[in-house]
């Protein structure tokens, strides 16, 4: 199956340094965000949200110093729909060689009614007002229907179509609170693209939170109904659960380009060093088996896999390390490893023994892991020379 959608690019949108950066523990200095800002231009990012100006001084700055740095990528800024948040968001962005201003508001009815107080008509005039201001600052504007997920779909046509009319080239589609499941996701933006007037003169895009562990489903289920922007953040971070995981987004499209026809332009060579970045600016690590970048997503430690693995990489691999930035798969020694493993691994060490040898370091070998969890090639060593690992 590939995508109905002719275009065969996906752009993709990060937003690391606005929703991530506004998460618990994640929070960075304008200059850790400029860093940043610079590390995602050289992935390849297509646009970088570079903050919410009207939110903080912090804000305004980091946009104010990203703009002076990066002339080829789009950079943008969030808004609420006042003329406040979006003059700020102009200001932020002045410099810039490829503004875009970013503005929402809430349609869904619960926020429509206990957040903002206001009724349709009104949420709709706001989100027409807020387009042509924005409009008459900057080119490139994005529109977003907060809470969009549980909204009613005949008001998310209505209010995208007028947003269009009033001028935003990007109709977003949050999934705010990570409710959607993917078959909904994609059903959405099919649908949307045949009932919102002028669908075809801009590009949608989709934002998904990942509080039912959904949000790089949803977002390929909504690539699937049509969208050509996802919205990410590196390592997924982003409010509460977080959002759609940038490398495990570009690395499905990547992985499984033949089942969906499109691609980004992200340099995943790159994915591990600027996970890593991340997680050295804001001290948030990421989890042992997170996909593609967590310290496990290459390591092997069943023997049966390791057997597997030393015939053929493809037996338990689908992607290749060196492909997003590990130097290479890891063979981790441990109770469950098999001979054919420590053998590998002793003829890397330079010790190529006979059977009866091998037979005898390898019974050391699971005495040892009787008491210890892990066997490291010092340890090797001091089985092969005949000494025990604790001697
Ligand atoms: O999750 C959300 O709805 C947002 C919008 C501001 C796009 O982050
Ligand atoms: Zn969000």
């Amino acid at each position: 199956m590939t995508a109905s959608d002719p275009s065969d690019q996906v752009r993709v949108f990060d937003t690391t340094l606005r929703d991530g950066e506004q998460s618990p523990g994640c929070s960075m200095t304008p200059a850790q965000k400029r860093v940043f800002a610079r590390a995602l231009a050289e992935l390849g990012v297509d646009v970088i949200e570079t903050g919410f100006a009207a939110s903080s001084l912090a804000d305004m700055e980091a946009c104010r110093a990203i703009a002076q740095d990066l002339r080829e990528t789009t950079l943008c800024s969030l808004a609420r729909c006042s003329d406040g948040d979006i003059d700020a968001a102009a200001r932020a962005l002045e410099h810039a060689a490829r503004p875009r201003i970013h503005v929402f508001i809430s349609t869904s009815p619960l926020h429509r009614e206990h957040k903002l107080q206001l009724s349709r008509e009104q949420v709709l005039e706001r989100a027409v007002r807020g387009v042509e201001r924005a409009r008459g600052l900057v080119d490139d504007v994005e529109f977003s229907a907060e809470d969009a997920l549980r909204t009613e779909e005949d008001f998310l046509v209505e209010i995208f179509s007028a947003a269009i009319a009033a001028g935003a080239g990007t109709i977003n589609v949050p999934d705010t609170v990570g409710v959607a499941t993917p078959g909904e996701m994609r059903g959405l933006f099919e649908r949307l693209r045949a009932r919102v007037a002028g669908a075809e003169r801009v590009v949608f895009s989709a934002h998904c939170h990942n509080d039912l562990g959904l949000a790089v489903a949803n977002s390929l289920a909504a690539i699937e109904g049509g969208a050509r922007q996802v919205e990410v953040a590196v390592n997924g971070i982003g409010e509460r659960a977080g959002n759609c995981a940038l490398e495990e987004l570009a690395m499905a499209l990547r992985t499984r380009a033949a089942w969906y026809g499109v691609g980004t332009g992200i340099r995943t060579g790159r994915l591990l060093a600027t996970s890593r970045l991340l997680t050295r600016l804001t001290g948030m690590g990421v989890q042992r088996n997170k996909a593609i970048v967590g310290a496990n997503a290459f390591a092997h430690e069943a023997g049966i896999h390791q057997h597997g693995m030393l015939r053929h990489r493809g037996t338990y691999e689908i992607m290749r390390p060196e492909d997003v930035g590990w130097p290479a798969t890891r063979m981790v020694l441990g109770r469950h490893s098999g001979r054919a493993a420590v053998a590998d691994r002793l003829r890397a060490l330079g010790y190529v023994l006979e059977d009866d040898a091998l037979n005898d370091v390898f019974a050391r070998f699971k005495a040892l892991c009787e008491t210890q969890r892990l066997v490291e090639d010092a340890d090797l060593q001091r089985l092969v020379e005949g000494e025990d690992a604790a001697g």
